[in-house]
């Protein structure tokens, strides 16, 4: 333990995990010591075990044990199909919001009145314009570009390299994939991604996968009852 840093457990394991774990090494290693990953709560990972040379402190079991102790957490637990499914699961776990680490790369550019809801991740290289509000749990992971004065719920997760426009209203649960476009005043439902690539010009509904150039309705995502049981380590 580290009494300057806060300590947070990542939930989860290699993919989004590991990498935000890294990313949070790196910004210690530049001098930002707010955050300090110990560890993380793994379900297929037995206790003890490492990855990527942070160890396994437990399973998801062992949260409530290690909410009281004070740690906080950052979850990662995210798949296009069974999104709501994981959201639920997050639920179940009752982390105080207050335990849900904001962690905000150094390298990341944020405009002075963008509101971040607890536990999201802001990865480096990201960029965020004024006036948007992005929800609880969400990850926005290295390179995305956000534009000014979106409405963005909560687990949203914007993959790498991927540029949302502005004014649009962004449901929860919302995946956008690798190096997808997203058009201005655009809605998209909870639930719901787009492909990699992908130039969205589009509303999207609910559960709807959009993907291509220009985007188009592909498929609809998984609900909760097609993806159980659920697979609680897997970081995509
Ligand atoms: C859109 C997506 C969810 C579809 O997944 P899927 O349902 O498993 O799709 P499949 O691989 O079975 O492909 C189905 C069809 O869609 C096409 N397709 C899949 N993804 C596509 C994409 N991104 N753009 C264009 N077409 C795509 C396939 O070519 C295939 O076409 P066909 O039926 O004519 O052969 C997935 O391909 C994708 O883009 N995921 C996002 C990945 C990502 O962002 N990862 C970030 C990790 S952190």
């Amino acid at each position: 333990m580290n009494d300057s840093k806060k300590n947070v457990i990542i939930i989860g394991g290699l993919g989004n995990g590991s990498v935000i774990a890294a990313a949070i090494r790196d910004a210690n290693r530049r001098g930002y010591n707010e955050w300090q990953a110990v560890g993380y709560l793994n379900d297929r990972i037995i206790k003890g075990d490492s990855i990527e040379g942070l160890p396994v402190l437990g399973s998801l079991d062992d949260i409530q044990y290690f909410t009281c102790k004070g740690y906080y957490f950052i979850y990662t637990i995210y798949r296009i199909d069974g999104q709501n499914y994981r959201i639920e699961l997050f639920k179940r776990l009752n982390i105080p919001e207050e335990q849900l680490a904001v962690f905000i790369h150094p390298a990341a550019y944020i405009a002075d009145n963008v509101h971040i809801g607890f536990g999201t991740v802001v990865m480096p290289n990201v960029s965020i314009s004024p006036g948007t509000t992005i929800g609880k749990c969400c990850l926005i992971m290295v390179n995305a570009t956000i534009g000014h004065n979106n409405k963005i719920g909560a687990h949203c997760h914007f993959a790498a390299q991927s540029c949302l426009g502005a004014y649009l209203n962004i449901g929860d649960g919302v995946h956008i994939g690798l190096n997808a476009t997203v058009r201005e005043n655009l809605t998209l439902g909870k639930y719901s991604a787009l492909g990699m690539g992908a130039v969205l010009l589009n509303d999207i509904k609910e559960y709807e996968i959009w993907a291509g150039v220009p985007a188009k309705f592909l498929r609809n995502s998984k609900r909760e009852f097609e993806c159980l049981p659920i697979d609680h380590t897997s970081g995509h």
